[in-house]
């Protein structure tokens, strides 16, 4: 909504100018490539994508543990995926039909052997799985991302034969909906190669039996094994001591994905990555933050260091506030149990909203290789101040009625306990403490049960000096500063607000939007996080999961004031299921002259 200003004084000044078409980048503009070969396509898709290859440069820290327990990855070997699905020079082709890919992702490697990925989802029936996983693993395959020769297992400890996995899998199966042809098909075959195995998830005869299993559909291949651990943290090291001693693979590479959480606190964290590491090089364990795997996230690093209208304005001379906000409109209901031992600061800050803030944040990496990034960010981790309780509010929803309907309290849930304090609200002021950003506030709030479902990034410029239209702008200068918002979901867009004179014979000037809608700008559907992240994971690119010393450092940053929080018993601040969240959360903004983007008047 277009926030109308009183009327300027002075009718005489020239208007101000808006360039419509700034955000128009040739660069961007899909399908404009002039020799339509498929070669002259990947090569100009190279051109214009950011993502890096890391599978045959290695590249990462090895921890120094006994290799002889290690399973290996053998990135570093020439194998099928590593010239195929593999991007090279930071490419990732994207248009091919699948048989076009297939036939260029799966040629034999150097030895003339070809190659096979196996993908175990450990914790098959578990809903992240059914919900995320193996939809997202359709995706690749309905896309032609997958391998020619790939096969997916299930392991959980029900019981369950190869057809049920398939029924169970095949409901939460979806086509892309600006590209249906063959759905039905393609299910069809992408469900052919998916087969389940019963274990317990510390048996290690029970790995040895899911190795045969994968050996027979491996057969003369070079076998590629990724683990998905999609289970509770508690059993993460069982799993991966049994994928380690039993079912991993012999000649080609085995990858885990680990979920979060990665721990409680500094301490818990830092075990559970000394226990991984009993049994995994660093390189082979992929922590997993979905919300890396956002679109508009990794967007973040396009945006900033590929335009010269954005890298020059990123500091504290001209950046006043960053927020990065997260809220949901509903509550933890079903999920209780989990969430009460974790709290929103463990669930969302500590890692989600984080990560974001070091991504946007860091200073140029030397290139687009993981490690340069992941060293990057590392280094803004390190600069922060350690959270103090002052610079925190936190929250709990409490039942309330709307329009007759009972919306239940976080403690109404008949896992959480009655006299709970988990936090289901937090806002946290956080600073870097270097030269970039020095004195910059960076606030983060996020929320379970509140208005609205949204997660965003607002970046509030600070006011124009000896503003030449400051009486065009009232007593309010700002609502006249610029804003960049970058909309992670729902309905991504980026926008950038500005102040422009409302066509006329007057001077009247309004706030308007630069506004580079998705849905508007781009047919294509957005991948889903999870998409990305898998195919990385296949591919061997590390640039999106988190490093073992980035997690230490954000534990760093955040442990102190958990600990507090737990020790002295805070009581968070009630706020109605339903609402904008606790009141706290203005004043703590308020202590550093900000005002949240989120709660203006056009929301
Ligand atoms: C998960 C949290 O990591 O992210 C959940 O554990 C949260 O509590 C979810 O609901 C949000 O993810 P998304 O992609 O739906 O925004």
């Amino acid at each position: 909504m277009a926030v109308s200003f009183p009327k300027c004084p002075s009718s005489s000044l020239p208007p101000l100018q808006t360039r419509n078409r700034a955000w128009s980048s040739p660069l961007s503009a899909p399908h404009q490539v002039g020799d339509s070969s498929k070669w002259a396509l990947l090569e100009a898709t190279k051109r214009c994508h950011l993502s890096v290859s890391s599978a045959t440069n290695g590249g990462s820290a090895v921890a120094p543990v006994e290799p002889s327990k290690k399973v290996q990855d053998s990135g570093t070997k020439t194998t099928p995926t590593d010239h195929s699905t593999k991007v090279e020079n930071g490419i990732r082709p994207t248009v091919f039909s699948s048989n076009e890919f297939q036939d260029l992702k799966t040629g034999p490697d150097n030895s003339g052997r070809e190659s096979t990925v196996s993908i175990t989802v450990v914790g098959a029936s578990g809903d992240l799985a059914k919900k995320k996983i193996f939809p997202a693993l359709f995706a690749l395959y309905y896309e032609g991302f997958l391998p020619k020769h790939f096969t997916i297992f299930g392991y959980a400890r029900s019981k369950m034969t190869d057809a049920e996995l398939r029924e169970m899998v095949s409901r939460t199966l979806n086509c892309r909906i600006d590209q249906r042809e063959n759905c039905d098909a393609k299910m069809e075959e992408f469900l052919k190669r998916c087969f389940y195995h019963s274990g317990q998830y510390d048996s290690e005869a029970h790995f040895v039996e899911l190795d045969k299993k994968l050996k027979q559909h491996e057969g003369s291949r070079i076998s590629n094994r990724l683990y998905y651990l999609s289970i509770p943290p508690n059993i993460f090291l069982d799993v991966v001591k049994c994928t380690s001693l039993a079912a991993s693979s012999e000649n080609g590479w085995t990858r885990v994905i680990v979920e979060k959480p990665f721990g409680r606190d500094a301490e818990s964290s830092a075990a559970l990555t000394r226990g991984l590491k009993q049994y995994l090089h660093e390189d082979q364990i992929f922590r997993i933050d979905h919300y890396l795997g956002k679109e508009l996230v990794e967007n973040l690093s396009v945006l900033r260091f590929s335009n010269l209208v954005f890298e020059p304005l990123w500091s504290r001379q001209y950046i006043r506030n960053v927020q990065i906000i997260f809220s949901e409109d509903f509550g933890t209901e079903g999920r209780g149990g989990y969430f009460d031992s974790y709290g929103i600061i463990r669930d969302i800050m500590q890692n989600h909203l984080l990560q974001i803030v070091a991504l946007f944040a860091m200073e140029t990496p030397t290139s687009l290789e993981a490690e340069d990034i992941r060293n990057e960010k590392v280094k803004v981790l390190r600069s922060m101040k350690t959270l103090e309780i002052d610079d925190v509010v936190i929250g709990q929803y409490k039942s309330h009625t709307r329009g007759g309907v009972v919306y239940p309290g976080y403690t109404d849930d008949k896992t959480v306990p009655n006299d709970s304090l988990t936090p289901t609200f937090a806002a946290a002021a956080l600073f870097i403490n270097n030269a970039r950003w020095d004195g910059v506030p960076f606030l983060m709030k996020a929320g379970k049960a509140l208005h609205t479902k949204r997660a965003e990034i607002r970046v509030q410029f600070r006011h124009v000096p000896g503003n030449l239209y400051k009486k065009c702008f009232g007593t309010d200068l700002d609502r006249a500063t610029n804003e960049l918002v970058i909309r992670v979901q729902p309905d991504e867009a980026i926008y950038l607000k500005i102040n422009n004179k409302i066509p006329g014979l007057g001077m009247r000037l309004d706030r308007s939007n630069l506004n580079l809608h998705y849905a508007a700008r781009y047919s294509k559907e957005i991948p889903c996080a999870y998409e990305r992240l898998l195919l990385d994971a296949i591919e061997g690119e590390r640039r999106l999961f988190i490093r073992s010393d980035e997690l230490d450092a954000a534990w760093a940053l955040f442990t102190p004031l958990l600990k507090e929080l737990e020790e002295k018993h805070i009581a968070p601040e009630l706020y109605p299921y339903g609402s904008r969240g606790p009141v706290g959360a203005h004043y703590l903004a308020a202590k550093y002259n900000v005002r949240w983007g989120d709660l203006g008047a056009e929301h």
